[in-house]
């Protein structure tokens, strides 16, 4: 019951400060229809919103303004508004409406706003409907925060009932879908209903600007909680027919603590009871054709792993040593190649890499993901184009047979979440001539010391065997072996693919 009580008074700071600032009606718009969605199935919470706008007045109306509590806002990973396609998903980015951060004025402060441009201005009487998507990392928190290795995990969501709006809305439901498993407690409104495990508030009608109605949904969640502190992603591209990526991964299980002794005894007698959120293994969902794929933790190779799939896509199993408790973390790295004409095109003399952003695993969140693309030496004119903002620098990479290092293009993100999982692209020049200068430079070092060794025989042809120029010559003989087998094995790297 203290737990509730804790609770409800943070939304009444919320509460007070909105009504503090509330300001009159800012347009003549109304919201004429409000559906919202809250899908809590994962750790991963997705608000989808059908907006029905409708213009009251007579001056023509082309942005909409959308309102997020700030407490929510730092949760906030995607926002993303398209026009509505009837019933069914939310349409893809490329018929996406832009969406941009605005500060109002006379807004409620702790009120974050952003404004969507809508495709043509809406004249008096005029009405349109569009889907906004938002997508939120960490907003389920675990209640209690530690637990053992016996008890469920329940989680916390909080929210309000009524869509939260600088508009007056007409009509609006809502309905928050929830896993299949226990609830522990719900807020009961007027019109509150359940079925299974979907709640459902409303219809509610002819609610003013800025309504606001707390709700909590306190449940149990044994999805596995998995976050990604850093992961940082190199793709490198060689022009002789492969892409390289590897993946190093900080993980941890951002559920409830797990606190207590932890008996390896119990979670394997009874899994499923002991330590139900506990995650044992993670889904990597990988492009087709991808090869060659491994994955090690600094232990060594784990050959758990394992590699199933199709024409279509790949899926790759890791399993860690140990299965995952909340707060533990694990640390591993997994790479794999791709043929390179999958991803690298070229346009007008430009060649261009089109790949995906995020990580492959399923709904992992990643607070901090670092992406590096390493072009080939003597890459120019590079520029990246992403379909989100982000953080961008270079960076150069030395490895072998590099004279001036290879240029590296560093892209940065927080806050991932599987829909950042987009294509984005990076542009740059190169001359096929550039291609061959690492055979060459291979080809004329042996060539060099083959002479010099014909040179050193002929030189040497008379001499005993137990002189020392005798002994010299053998100790040649190993070490000009030994620079064939280096020499063979790095020519097998370009005959490869
Ligand atoms: C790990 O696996 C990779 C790819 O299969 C292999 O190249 C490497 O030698 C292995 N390393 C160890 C330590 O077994
Ligand atoms: C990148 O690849 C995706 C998937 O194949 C494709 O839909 C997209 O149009 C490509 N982007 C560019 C700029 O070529």
């Amino acid at each position: 019951m203290g737990v509730r009580r804790k609770m409800a008074l943070r939304f009444d700071l919320i509460i007070f400060t909105i009504l503090l600032f509330a300001s009159p009606v800012l347009s003549d718009l109304i919201l004429s229809k409000v559906d919202r969605r809250i899908d809590l199935t994962s750790q991963i919470v997705r608000i989808t919103s059908t907006l029905k706008v409708e213009n009251e007045g007579s001056e023509p109306v082309s942005e909409v303004l959308l309102a997020f509590p700030d407490l929510q806002v730092k949760d906030l990973a995607l926002l993303k508004a398209s026009p509505h396609e009837g019933k069914g998903k939310v349409k893809s980015l490329s018929a996406s409406l832009p969406v941009e951060n605005v500060k109002p004025n006379g807004m409620p402060a702790a009120l974050t706003f952003y404004a969507v441009k809508l495709p043509k201005a809406l004249g008096k009487g005029d009405s349109y409907t569009f889907d906004v998507l938002a997508v939120f990392a960490h907003a389920l928190r675990p209640f209690p925060e530690k637990i053992t290795q016996a008890d469920i995990q329940l989680v916390v969501f909080q929210e309000s009932a009524f869509y939260l709006t600088p508009y007056v809305v007409k009509v609006q439901s809502l309905s928050v879908k929830l896993p299949e498993s226990r609830i522990e407690s719900y807020t009961k409104l007027e019109n509150t209903k359940i079925h299974g495990s979907e709640i459902k508030y409303g219809p509610y009608e002819n609610l003013p600007s800025f309504s606001y109605s707390p709700i909590v949904v306190h449940f149990e969640s044994n999805q596995p909680f998995a976050v990604g502190q850093e992961v940082v992603r190199e793709i490198e591209i060689s022009h002789w027919g492969n892409v390289q990526v590897t993946e190093h991964y900080k993980l941890v299980h951002g559920g409830a603590q797990n606190k207590g002794e932890f008996s390896r005894l119990d979670y394997q007698a009874r899994p499923t009871i002991r330590g139900a959120s506990a995650f044992k293994y993670l889904i990597a969902k990988m492009p087709p054709r991808v090869h060659s794929v491994y994955y090690r933790d600094e232990i060594g190779n784990i050959s758990t792993s394992n590699l199933w799939g199709d024409s279509k896509k790949t899926e790759l199993l890791i399993e860690p040593r140990y299965p995952l408790f909340g707060g533990w973390r694990t640390a591993f790295t997994i790479g794999y190649g791709l043929p390179l004409k999958d991803f690298l095109f070229e346009l007008e003399g430009n060649r261009f890499l089109n790949i995906t952003f995020g990580s492959p695993m399923n709904e992992l969140v990643i607070d901090n993901l670092i992406v590096k693309v390493v072009l080939p030496e003597g890459s120019g004119d590079i520029s990246v184009s992403a379909p989100f903002p982000v953080n961008q620098w270079e960076e150069t990479k030395l490895s072998h047979l590099d004279l001036t290092g290879r240029p590296v293009v560093v892209l940065q993100k927080t806050n991932v979440v599987p829909e950042h999982n987009q294509f984005f692209q990076v542009y740059y020049k190169f001359s096929k001539l550039s291609m061959l200068r690492e055979p060459f430079m291979l080809i004329f070092g042996f060539f060099s010391l083959f002479v010099a060794g014909i040179v050193y025989m002929h030189v040497d042809m008379s001499i005993s065997k137990s002189s020392a120029a005798y002994l010299a010559r053998l100790q040649w003989d190993e070490v000009s072996m030994m620079c064939w087998v280096k020499f063979q094995s790095s020519m097998k790297i370009y005959t490869l693919d």
